[in-house]
């Protein structure tokens, strides 16, 4: 079964981002295994350590690299994607040559309590990471205004149209990846 590194954007123990990455981990089973990959212990990304990263960065860039495919679960950051995600997006870019993002496709999608459902920061990941991923998964769109309840404390999505619809989004997802890694 193909292999997706999860990242999440928000460092938040009861963050909403966390849960639809959980949430979404719960509907691709059988078809996608998916892993979470922790960022909240990364440095600040510091060109002078490319030749000897810490070990969590070299931690993180193996757990991405030992993966086919690559999900950014994001919220919105004052317009854009929280630093955080920035930052281990530049440690994965990193020493050149060595980028982790290579040849791996990508999807990104994320929740907000806003209108517009992180929709911004997504235009901007998606920007960031088409410069390396092999491909960016373009539809469907989720920009998913978060509600509370929508996700039970088990990581079932509780709304059943929101439910088929992302379920949709995983199988298309999984469709991307073969299509990409020539599966
Ligand atoms: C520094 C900061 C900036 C924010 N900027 C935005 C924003 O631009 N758009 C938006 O929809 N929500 C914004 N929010 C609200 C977040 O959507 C909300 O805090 C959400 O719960 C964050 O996701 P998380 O629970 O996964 O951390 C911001 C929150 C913080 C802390």
């Amino acid at each position: 079964m193909r292999k997706v590194a999860v990242i999440v954007g928000s460092l938040r123990r009861e963050s909403i981002n966390k849960k639809l990455a959980g949430a979404l981990a719960k509907l691709a089973d059988g078809k996608l295994e998916f892993h979470m990959i922790r960022i909240d212990d990364l440095p600040l990304y510091n060109a002078d350590d490319d030749a000897d990263p810490s070990a969590s960065v070299r931690r993180f860039k193996g757990e991405v690299e030992a993966c086919d495919a690559v999900l950014f679960v994001t919220p919105e950051h004052n317009r854009s994607i929280p630093s955080a995600l920035k930052n281990a997006f530049d440690w994965g870019t990193r020493p050149r040559g060595e980028d982790s993002w290579r040849g791996r496709p990508a999807a990104v999608l994320g929740t907000s309590p806003g209108n517009l459902g992180t929709g911004i920061a997504q235009q901007h990941m998606r920007t960031i990471a088409s410069g390396h991923s092999s491909a960016v998964m373009g539809t469907p769109l989720v920009f998913l205004k978060y509600m509370d309840g929508l996700i039970d404390d088990d990581g079932t999505i509780t709304n059943e149209g929101t439910r088929t619809f992302l379920l949709g989004f995983v199988d298309q997802f999984a469709a991307f990846i073969d299509n990409m890694t020539g599966a």
